[in-house]
């Protein structure tokens, strides 16, 4: 077994190569005077079962991606195996408006044809994993999440939607504590209603956990109305951390601290994923 790690994932690949004591190969990434991206996987990865560890985020990540599958057909690895901490492009899952492209499908597609199997980090939405033409497996990494505050005195774990009800409610049941949702409703393009449930959180340390923290709004409205409440202290997490357009700085005028996973790394990273994708690692050798 061998790990390949892409440039957008090197500390999580790191870290899975050395818990699962495997080696680790970093394909040589540069660019060509005018800008095309160029690509070697210089080990010889014969037979075989290679995982590559990369993410979708960027568009950049993508042609990564793609231009490794390509690679490594050179060397006819037993299989070729795609680890994507974080799905880009998950959330149009769907058609919204008619012209649009069905970005997740037709990504899914791509990579399920040159792969023989994808794994990812909380998706967005699994109906992404029906695209797949291949085993495609979300991971989820509550426990994670969950250990990373057991010594805060968490009172209440919120969600600031009931689409992230399931992962609120799973943190709160670890942190033996209980949970709630806001109610948010899109009413048009720009504007989002949320309304707090009748929970007293007055004094109370308040953990708030979303899968994706994008422009901050969802998380910076939620903090918003628990601290005109009165909590005491109101921790954030999500999964995925993009912090696009100062995204942070919205989010901890209402909060006491920002901690994400390191699916996509960056400043705000606290929490590793890299049990849980070591895990499904082993798996897959039980199911081989
Ligand atoms: C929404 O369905 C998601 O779970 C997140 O709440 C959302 O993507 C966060 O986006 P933003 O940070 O831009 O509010």
């Amino acid at each position: 077994m061998k790990i390949l790690s892409l440039p957008s994932s090197v500390e999580l690949a790191k870290k899975v190569s050395d818990n699962l004591k495997v080696g680790l190969s970093l394909p040589l990434a540069r660019r060509f005077p005018d800008g095309e991206m160029y690509l070697r996987i210089e080990e010889d990865l014969s037979g075989d079962d290679v995982f590559i560890i990369g993410n979708t985020r960027k568009d950049e990540d993508i042609l990564e991606m793609i231009m490794s599958l390509s690679a490594i057909s050179d060397y006819s690895p037993r299989s070729v195996n795609l680890i994507i901490p974080y799905f880009g492009y998950a959330r149009q899952h769907k058609r919204y408006n008619r012209g649009e492209p069905v970005s997740s499908q037709i990504l899914t597609e791509i990579l399920s044809t040159h792969s023989d199997s994808i794994c990812t980090v909380e998706i967005h939405d699994e109906q992404t994993l029906r695209y797949s033409q291949k085993p495609f497996t979300n991971v989820h990494v509550y426990h994670s999440m969950a250990k990373h505050f057991m010594d805060k005195q968490i009172d209440y774990v919120v969600s600031p939607d009931d689409g992230g009800l399931e992962r609120a409610k799973t943190v709160a049941y670890e942190l033996n504590v209980e949970y709630f949702y806001i109610d948010k409703k899109r009413i048009d393009d720009r504007t989002v209603e949320m309304k707090m449930p009748d929970v007293k959180v007055n004094g109370k340390n308040i953990l708030i956990v979303d899968d994706i923290i994008s422009t901050g709004g969802t998380i910076a409205m939620s903090s918003e109305m628990i601290r005109k409440k009165g909590a005491n202290r109101i921790y954030v997490s999500a999964v995925h951390g993009l912090f696009a357009n100062g995204a942070d700085e919205k989010i901890l005028k209402y909060s006491d601290e920002i901690s994400v996973t390191d699916t996509v790394q960056g400043k705000y990273t606290g929490i590793s994923v890299y049990e849980e994708v070591s895990d499904y690692i082993k798996r897959f050798y039980v199911r081989a």
